[in-house]
C-alpha cells in the first residue's frame, strides 16, 4: 500500500534512495532530505510495505500568490500506477488558495499536467550544472 504524507518530518536519507534519475550529478540523499526540509509544501509517497519514499513533489512559495513546483518524481519501479498524479492533486489542493502556480516541463509531460488542470505556456530558465548537487550549506 502506499500512504501519502505531507511532512518530511521523521523521514531518513536511508528512505530517499534511487531520485534523480538520470542526474549526471544528483543531490546526495542527505542533500534530498534538506530539499524537502527546506521545501514550502512537500507530499511525499510511502511504500508502507518497505519504508521507502518511493515519490515526491516539492514546492517554494511567497506565502501570498505565488507558489512554484520545482521536483516531481515517482521512483522507475513505481510508475504507471497513479502515484504521480495523487502527488500533483495533493499538492494542488495544499496550493488552491495561490493566484499562479508554475512548473517547467518537457513538452511530451504536458498533457500529464494538462489531466490536472495546468494549460501550457512559455518559459525561461537558467542551469548551473555545476551546482546540480545542490548548494553548501
Ligand atoms: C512524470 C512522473 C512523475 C509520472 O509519475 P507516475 O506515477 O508514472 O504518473 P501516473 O501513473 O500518475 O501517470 C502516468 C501518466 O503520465 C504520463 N507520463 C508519465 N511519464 C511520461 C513520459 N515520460 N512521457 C509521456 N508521458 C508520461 C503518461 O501519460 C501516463 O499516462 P497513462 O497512465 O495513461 O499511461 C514519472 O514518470 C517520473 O518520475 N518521471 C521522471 C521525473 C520527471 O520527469 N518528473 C517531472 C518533472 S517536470
Amino acid at each position: 500500500m502506499i500512504r501519502y504524507s505531507e511532512s518530511p518530518q521523521g523521514i531518513t536519507p536511508e528512505q530517499l534512495q534511487g531520485f534523480f534519475e538520470g542526474w549526471p550529478n544528483p543531490p546526495t540523499p542527505e542533500t534530498h532530505l534538506r530539499i524537502l526540509q527546506h521545501s514550502d509544501e512537500v507530499v511525499l509517497a510511502l511504500d508502507e510495505e518497505t519504508g521507502q519514499v518511493v515519490g515526491f513533489v516539492t514546492a517554494i512559495t511567497d506565502g501570498i500568490l505565488a507558489a512554484y513546483i520545482p521536483l516531481l518524481e515517482v521512483l522507475p519501479d513505481y510508475r504507471g500506477q497513479g502515484i504521480g498524479s495523487q502527488l500533483m492533486r495533493r499538492m494542488l489542493a495544499l496550493l488552491e488558495d495561490y493566484y499562479m502556480v508554475d512548473l517547467l516541463c518537457d513538452a511530451h509531460l504536458q498533457p500529464f499536467y494538462a489531466r490536472l488542470g495546468m494549460v501550457p505556456t512559455t518559459g525561461m530558465m537558467l542551469r548551473r550544472y555545476d551546482r546540480q548537487s545542490g548548494r553548501t550549506p
